[in-house]
């Protein structure tokens, strides 16, 4: 039987959100196909191994995976060829897996860095690999990726924060010319709505890109649309689908942090958004192009402004690591699409496996 590993935690801010993500993952592999072996990150970025994983219920976040520490385990891959071999150094107990699922998201997790140790280690994992991950992080990357590929972006400048603390004036003065409120400033590379300002009138730029060079050294000050948030799910690796679009109706003033995870009605799913079919195909295509354009494979979910005024479609960003929680807004497109969650698991695992075979053809000596 293939022997999972299901990566849950993470050092980012998004850890919570996925120990939901891993509980559902876990719940829905079947056991009589996988054996499952939970992988918890810590806060600190420890990894700890459990072979029996807990499920636990959150007040705040409903069924979780219980992160365990469980003593201090080398990751390790020579041994036993394309299999992830962890070792706990305490007692000399040594764990294995044939696969990894990463439900994570987040820094760390998401954006190309743990997918360059899985890929260094030679073992099949779960989503886009490193490069499509570093990318869709990136939000000033993707954009110019999208804008080569001929898929409409909101127009954006990005400032590099050696650049806005040279001249602050000079650079302010650029922004006012160029843009007119309301407008977005938000960091390039982070989630989760962090770092975001909605800036409605001149006088809050200053503070705003201030507040966004705290989570990252580039930043985009982006036109504010007024648009409907319309998402797509993507799945596959060289022929990839899209599902049905949904809609994200936030109550809040955008669809901030809060109304993200904080506040439980912050916003709504409407699955499947109410679209003309016409526009729902086009939405369904362009999410493909603009997966291709940024070296996607496995899984994404391609995010949509619709505007409400002129009815232009813009590709906002692509999330290579989306929630993935039984009730998240990917797996649920899914479902809508025909393809449950349970389905939905072993096709991503088969995609994992497909594009490892595919890559372990490639040479390497000359
Ligand atoms: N240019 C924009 N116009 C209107 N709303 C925006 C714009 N950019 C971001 N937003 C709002 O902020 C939210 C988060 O921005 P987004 O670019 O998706 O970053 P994140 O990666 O943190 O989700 C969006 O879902 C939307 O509600
Ligand atoms: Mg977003």
């Amino acid at each position: 039987m293939l022997r999972v590993g299901v990566l849950y935690g993470g050092r980012s801010g998004e850890h919570d959100v996925s120990l939901c993500s891993a509980a559902s993952v876990v719940s829905a592999l079947d056991p009589r196909k996988y054996v499952v072996v939970a992988i918890g990150i810590d806060r600190a970025g420890r990894w700890h191994v459990q072979e029996k994983p807990v499920i636990v219920e959150d007040r705040d976040f409903g069924r979780v995976l219980k992160l365990e520490k469980t003593g201090t385990w080398l990751v390790n891959h020579f041994e036993d060829g394309n299999k992830l071999v962890l070792y706990n150094i305490d007692n000399k107990k040594k764990v294995t897996v044939d696969i990894v699922f990463p439900a994570v998201h987040g820094t760390y997790c998401e954006d190309g860095t743990l997918q360059g140790l899985l890929e260094l280690a030679m073992v099949p994992y779960v989503g886009a690999d490193s490069i499509g991950s570093s990318i869709g992080i990136d939000k000033d990357v993707s954009k110019r990726l999208l804008r080569d590929s001929g898929i409409p972006v909101v127009p954006w400048e990005t400032i590099a924060r050696e650049d806005w603390y040279r001249d602050p004036r000079g650079m302010e003065a650029i922004i006012k010319k160029k843009f007119s409120p309301p407008l977005f400033v938000k960091p390039a590379r982070t989630g989760s709505s962090v770092g975001i300002t909605k800036v409605k009138n001149q006088g809050e730029i200053a503070d705003a890109i201030r507040f966004a060079f705290q989570y990252d050294t580039k930043l985009l000050v982006e036109e504010g649309v007024s648009a409907r948030e319309i998402e797509c799910s993507v799945l596959g690796n060289d022929d990839p689908i899209a599902s049905v679009p949904g809609e994200v109706i936030p109550h809040h003033e955008f669809y901030s942090y809060e109304s993200k995870y904080i506040d439980p009605h912050g916003a709504e799913l409407a699955i499947p958004a109410s679209l003309d079919a016409a526009v729902a195909d086009v939405i369904r295509r362009t999410a493909v192009q603009g997966y291709r354009a940024l070296c996607c494979s496995g899984m994404a979910r391609v995010d949509f402004f619709l505007d409400t005024k002129t009815g232009g479609l813009y590709l906002n960003e692509i999330n290579t690591l989306p929630g993935f929680t039984n009730i998240s807004m990917y797996p649920k497109l899914w479902e809508h699409s025909g393809v449950q969650y349970p389905e939905l698991v072993d096709r991503l695992l088969e995609l994992a496996l497909e594009r490892h075979r595919a890559k372990m053809k490639i040479r390497t000596d000359r």
